[in-house]
């Protein structure tokens, strides 16, 4: 699914953002005590140095509504004022009722619709597409997209493969109509094929929790990362291509890039082929690791606080994940909702 902002549609901008993680410093030596890994190993293949872990009873919404409360404030509104709640995650509260409506009934949005999306690390794109989508149509006025993960919850602490790259946090955006600026175009994908390569397989409907999930490790995350590296590095690409090219405008155009923090090197390989100055990507990657639903707006977050965010800057986005699923977004840059 590809397209273009068309001619006399709606204008939609993200007016607020706001960000929360855990205070807790997890560095690779931390790791090291756990696997048989090392600082040096972690750095060189993924460039991350540390990520933040939840508390022990600690769930998504204990950060979501707080991410969400910076948005609003930033935006200059109210709870009241929301009127669709969208929370992008694989690791919500609970299976259900989804976090959307805890965030829903903590913010005060009493009457806002209210769901969880899953498309994993893509998730966060998919989310301001589908409230984009809704505001332009007319269906809402002003809608929270909220993205995070506490994946240190469903982390193996004994594999060495995935527990040195994931890690917790969790970013919100408020978007509403503007009269300039906004999204200029979105690309979302799917290739269900590539599911078996990123997934927990426990906790659905096939295979309910039992003693023996359990002790199989069917509630943890299990990844081929060879594969899931080959994916990332091709789709980061194509995604930005492809949606670059139906909004009519080039690499040279964007001002700011804002890639899924996956891991170093797959954002240096996409950066190296599209041919984007460094100066202009957003990289949190070393501080945070693969926050997943939380990757793309905690990045978002951390570009705006060191002022990288002006008025008419056209800020690409792409996140890629389990699913395996790709999502890329253009937007001309109007955080002071100008026009709203
Ligand atoms: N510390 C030390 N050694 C480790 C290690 C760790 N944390 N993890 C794996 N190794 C070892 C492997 O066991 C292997 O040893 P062997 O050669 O004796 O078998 C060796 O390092 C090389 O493993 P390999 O899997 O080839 O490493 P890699 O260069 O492909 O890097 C990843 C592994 C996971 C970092 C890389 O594949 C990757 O980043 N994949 C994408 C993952 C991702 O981003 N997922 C989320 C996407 S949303």
């Amino acid at each position: 699914m590809i397209g273009e902002v068309l001619p006399g549609s709606a204008r939609v901008a993200i007016t607020g953002v706001g960000a929360k993680a855990p205070d807790r410093i997890v560095t690779n030596h931390d790791l090291a005590e756990l696997v048989e890994t090392n600082d040096e190993w972690v750095v060189e293949r993924t460039g991350i140095r540390e990520r933040r872990f939840a508390a022990e009873g600690e769930a998504l919404s204990d950060y979501a509504i707080p991410a969400a409360r910076i948005a609003l404030a930033q935006a200059g509104l109210e709870g009241t004022d929301i009127d669709l709640i969208i929370v992008c995650t694989l690791t919500p509260d609970m299976v259900f009722p989804c976090t959307a409506a805890l965030v829903g009934d903590a913010i005060g949005a009493k009457n806002a619709a209210a769901y969880d999306l899953s498309a994993g690390c893509t998730g966060f794109v998919y989310g301001i597409a589908q409230a984009y989508g809704m505001i332009a149509s007319g269906l809402a006025s002003r809608a929270l997209v909220i993205g995070g993960d506490l994946l240190s919850k469903i982390l193996d602490m004994h594999d060495r493969g995935t527990v040195v790259l994931f890690g917790d946090g969790c970013g919100a955006v408020v978007l509403e109509k503007v009269a300039k600026g906004g999204f200029l175009g979105f690309e979302l994908g799917a290739d269900g094929a590539g599911g078996k390569d990123l997934f927990m397989p426990g906790g659905g409907s096939r295979i309910p929790a039992t003693h023996a999930s359990i002790d199989r490790g069917d509630h943890l995350i299990h990844m081929n990362g060879r594969e899931v590296f080959k994916f990332a590095t091709r789709i980061l690409v194509a995604s930005a291509e492809h949606t670059l090219a139906r909004c009519g405008v080039t690499i040279a155009d964007v001002d700011v890039y804002i890639p899924h923090q996956a891991n170093m090197r797959i954002i240096e390989y996409a950066v190296g082929k599209l041919g984007i100055p460094q100066e202009k990507v957003v990289i949190n990657v070393d501080r945070f690791g693969n926050t997943s639903g939380g990757s793309i707006p905690l990045a978002l977050a951390d570009a705006q606080a060191a002022g990288r965010l002006h008025d008419g800057d056209l800020v690409l986005m792409t996140g890629m994940g389990t699913g395996l699923t790709w999502g890329s977004a253009l937007i001309e840059w109007n955080g002071t909702g100008e026009g709203r």
